[in-house]
């Protein structure tokens, strides 16, 4: 052992001595193989399978932490690491079993959902991306990595990159939408904000990128559903956000509940070895989702012990929750069914992404009760969170510039998301503490202060139908009255005001996990209730809530104003005050198209063409690609979004009519705020590849800017193409671009844009 030792300490001087600009990185790597090995070579194969073992400790915590099946197993080495723990005294003491209980004094992983926040809750993903803002998304992880370690957390399920199309899928509320070049950009931004610097500081946290891989394109939105897909299809549409994580350096990577090619993700060597591990070149740790090793049951593929085998080798490292890994891989490793060297890489791997994180030379790095008293929910955090979320609302409509409203006269709030507090962070969110936020109507009225006086009532349930309420409302229930009365009070109230504001929509565990719906309108009571307070013919303005972009066709035509505030965290309350009063004017642009009809579904706007495209989108043009009975337009198209105040695009330019070979054209377009309010614009550039070997979309996102332009101001923005902005996998997955004609797009959405075409030598 001491000559092993000496000859690694040899190998690290000599890597000193040698390449001065890798010194650090080789150095840093030789240090940590030399210790694994070492710390590895003393495990028994039970306490290498331990480590492989992620538990579910929500489930497993029962009465004192000291004494559960969760203690007994890591006093075992049984465990890798465990999540659904909160509480920093709880895992404090379970990290202390862990280091002075067990022979080999291993560490754990302690993981969570931290999604969109901590104890302050941020916007949801869906709403984050709205934001086009990879700085405000940077931040928003950074806080949540400061609060979740300053808890005991030190890894994170998050982000989710999924690219998605089909807002019947409820975990559409989880990502980024529908575009992956934003996509991408908001995932490298997830990881740089929660690994900070290398996860060196106490405060920086391992990321998971996940669901790897095209989780969002289940079948019939329907979740844990079936996926099936062209590989070229997944490599030019989906896969670039979970690369874009990967080259970001995102340490850990989830495997998805999906089949890919008909094999369970979480066992398909092609998806984690040749394409994650040996192209994309990650080295990191890489889980499974929840039981899914179990899973592979149901999925008619293998049950648990050869599901194991196949997981394993297919190279994943650590099972969360099915303990396959612990309990069958002794036997298979017996029967030659897997090798030691399979079982040796995969604990290497995890207890490489413990030394990463430092928990070797400190285990209690992220238990430091003083960063708890000081670090979590704090004000600087809440304004953040408050500002972040101005942000990520998306005004849709906005007749006669209803909005903003004057803070004067009689305001009525009305609607089940107006006072209910438990319902404002949307889903994943279990890590907060609801009783202390703020709710939508006090914010409304602090806002309001003495100057306008703010009339309430909450209107109707969420759904006629108790049971559908208690289903859609699942851990975050809220108080139900009778439908009528309901109803009757929200008239009388609404006869008193000179304007009133509909609180309504979904709310918060409506979208997120396992919520898939068919039916995508606002829940029947609270369309009633609308329908109701549009007809009293006053001013109404619609302050929707929802995870997932829901078909609006009766609310666009008949009511005045609808700004869509999704589910905008523990600040919603203040920020949507500042939004509606004209503190700030919204700036967010959707990422996820809003469809006419269920029918459209998926519908996305980088979709390729047909041979028959209808060029009027008319509803019904016989043996044209369309419907009967709905246009193929979507009611909101990806990027839409209006401001208080009015941009106009003028002036689009380019450089040249042609790029050179490896040169580069400036495309540039002037952008005037003609309107009466200072305000953020999304300046969005769109690409067509006119001719190709395989048929290419009719745009993508290619470039944007978000520009701040106080009232009057005028800017020329510029940007600049060259040819990686044209490539794509071809029919042989070769990265390339081709020769031809193109056509530049520029537009505040995805639908209203100039356009210009040039050549490409
Ligand atoms: C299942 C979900 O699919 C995944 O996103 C989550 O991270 C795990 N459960 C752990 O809670």
């Amino acid at each position: 052992m001491m000559r092993r030792m000496k000859r690694c300490c040899l190998l690290v001087i000599y890597n000193i001595l040698l390449i001065p600009t890798l010194l650090s990185q080789n150095h840093y790597e030789n240090e940590m193989d030399c210790f694994i090995t070492d710390l590895m070579e003393r495990m028994t194969l039970r306490e290498k399978l331990g480590q492989l073992n992620l538990p579910s400790g929500g489930d497993l915590v029962t009465g004192s932490v000291m004494n559960g099946e969760l203690s007994d197993m890591i006093r075992k080495q049984e465990i890798g690491g465990f999540f659904n723990v909160k509480g920093i005294q709880k895992i404090n003491a379970l990290q202390h079993l862990a280091v002075e209980e067990s022979r080999l004094k291993i560490p754990l992983l302690v993981g969570a959902d931290v999604i969109h926040g901590y104890e302050t809750i941020f916007p949801i993903p869906l709403a984050l991306s709205c934001s086009w803002d990879t700085l405000a998304v940077e931040r928003m992880a950074r806080i949540s990595a400061i609060e979740a370690s300053a808890d005991g957390i030190n890894w994170t399920f998050s982000p989710m990159v999924d690219i998605c199309r089909d807002a019947r899928w409820g975990r559409i509320a989880e990502g980024s939408g529908e575009d992956p070049y934003l996509g991408s950009l908001m995932a490298k931004a997830y990881v740089r904000g929660y690994q900070g610097n290398n996860m060196q500081g106490n405060d920086e946290i391992l990321a998971c990128v996940k669901h790897f891989a095209l989780y969002g394109a289940s079948e019939s939105g329907r979740d844990y559903n079936v996926v099936d897909m062209s590989r070229l299809r997944m490599y030019n549409e989906y896969l670039a956000p979970y690369k874009a994580a990967v080259d970001a350096g995102v340490g850990s990577v989830m495997s998805s509940f999906n089949i890919v090619d008909g094999i369970p993700a979480t066992a398909n060597k092609w998806l984690l070895t040749d394409l994650l591990r040996d192209e994309w070149g990650f080295g990191g740790l890489l889980v499974t989702d929840y039981n899914s090793i179990a899973e592979m049951s149901s999925h008619g593929v293998a049950p648990l012990k050869e599901a194991s085998i196949r997981a394993l080798q297919a190279g994943t490292d650590m099972d969360m929750v099915s303990c396959g890994f612990l309990n069958t891989l002794e036997e298979s490793l017996k029967e030659g069914k897997v090798t030691e060297e399979q079982i040796n890489a995969a604990c290497r791997r995890v207890l490489e992404a413990k030394y990463k994180l430092g928990l070797f030379s400190d285990p209690y790095k992220y238990c430091d009760t003083l960063r708890t008293r000081e670090k979590l929910y704090t004000a600087e955090h809440r304004s953040s969170a408050r500002t972040i979320a101005t942000e990520t609302f998306v005004l849709l409509k906005n007749d006669r510039h209803l909005l903003p409203l004057d803070i004067k006269g009689k305001i009525a709030l009305i609607g089940p998301m107006a006072d209910a507090r438990n319902n404002m962070c949307g889903m994943w969110s279990m890590t907060c503490t609801p009783s202390r936020h703020g709710t939508l109507l006090e914010g409304i009225r602090s806002a309001a202060g003495d100057k306008a006086e703010i009339l309430y009532a909450k209107g109707s349930n969420i759904y006629y139908d108790a049971e559908t309420e208690k289903a859609a409302t699942g851990i975050r229930p809220l108080e139900r009255g009778d439908n009528r009365q309901l109803l009757d009070e929200a008239l009388r109230i609404a006869a008193r005001a000179d304007v009133i504001v509909a609180a309504l929509g979904e709310c918060a565990e409506m979208s997120g996990e396992s919520v898939s719906r068919t039916n995508l309108e606002i829940p029947d009571a609270q369309q009633d209730l609308l329908k109701a307070l549009v007809k009293t013919g006053k001013p109404v303005v619609l302050l929707l809530f929802t995870g997932r972009p829901l078909v609006l066709n009766w609310e666009a035509t008949n009511v005045h104003s609808i700004l869509n505030v999704w589910f905008g965290g523990s600040e919603t309350g203040d920020a949507v005050a500042d939004v509606l009063f004209g503190k700030v004017a919204p700036s967010g642009k959707l990422t996820t198209t809003f469809p006419r009809s269920v029918g459209q579904l998926p519908l996305f706007y980088n979709h390729l063409n047909t041979g028959r495209p209808d060029p009027d989108n008319r509803i019904f043009n016989r043996y044209a690609s369309n419907y009967l009975d709905e246009s193929n337009e979507p009611l909101y198209p990806f990027g839409y979004g209006l401001s208080y105040t009015d941009f106009v695009y003028s002036d689009l330019q380019i450089s040249s009519e042609t790029l050179p070979k490896n040169g580069e054209l400036t495309v540039s377009v002037t952008v005037t705020n003609k309107g009466n309010y200072d305000g953020y614009e999304t300046v969005q550039l769109y690409l067509r590849d006119i001719y190709a070997e395989i048929a290419r979309p009719v745009k993508e996102l290619k470039g944007f800017e978000r520009i701040f332009l106080k009232s009057g101001e005028s800017r020329d923005i510029n940007f600049v193409i060259t040819e990686n902005d044209l490539k794509f996998y071809n029919s042989g997955l070769e990265y390339i671009y081709e020769p031809g004609e193109f056509d530049v797009m520029v537009g505040s959405n995805s639908r209203d844009v100039q356009t210009k075409r040039f050549k490409v030598e």
